[in-house]
């Protein structure tokens, strides 16, 4: 998950010290999406067996039913794949199975790709925080409703 944050971001990086937070201890869920043996990605080989690919890191926070997206990647070499697009479903379905009614998060405004998969999934923007980041960049505060779900249905 280190490597992937670090080819990933630029600036604002998650360390080692916050993952294993998030892991084994935080409120929240982390989920990660394995390279499949047999996978088409010429970076899994079937001997290599399983390797993350892409991660998803989501708080819960008591006095508030909102989840929220703290960190969320797919590696380069598996960009492109649908990957993100799966992994930010089984996010909201875990977020949904705790209760949640919805989910926010923040992008980088200059982050086209990012904001295209959370428009295209149904995110909309509520706020703008200026000077959110290291480099000044703002951030969009996106937000979607999660209708009661459960993982076992889905
Ligand atoms: C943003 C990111 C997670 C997308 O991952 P991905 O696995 O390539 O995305 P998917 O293949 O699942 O694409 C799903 C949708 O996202 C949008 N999208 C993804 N990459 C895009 C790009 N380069 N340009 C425009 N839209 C893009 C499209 O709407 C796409 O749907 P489509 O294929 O039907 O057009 C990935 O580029 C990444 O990890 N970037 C660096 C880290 C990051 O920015 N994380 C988000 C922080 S808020």
């Amino acid at each position: 998950m280190l490597a992937i944050e670090e080819q990933s971001f630029a600036t604002d990086r998650m360390m080692r010290r916050n993952f294993r937070y998030a892991i084994l201890k935080a409120k929240g869920v982390v989920l990660v999406a394995d390279c499949q043996v047999g996978s088409r990605s010429d970076d899994c080989p079937s001997d290599m067996g399983r390797r993350p690919v892409a991660y998803g890191v989501l708080g819960f926070h008591a006095g508030t039913p909102l989840a929220r997206l703290t960190s969320f990647a797919v590696e380069p070499g598996n960009r492109g794949r649908g990957i993100a697009r799966r992994l930010l479903s089984a996010l909201e379905d875990a977020a949904a199975a705790h209760g949640c009614a919805g989910l926010r998060l923040e992008v980088r405004a200059d982050n086209v790709a990012a904001i295209a998969l959370y428009a295209a999934a149904g995110y909309r923007r509520f706020a703008v925080y200026p000077a959110y980041y290291e480099d000044d960049m703002a951030a969009l505060r996106l937000e979607k409703p999660l209708a009661a779900r459960s993982p076992a249905t889905t």
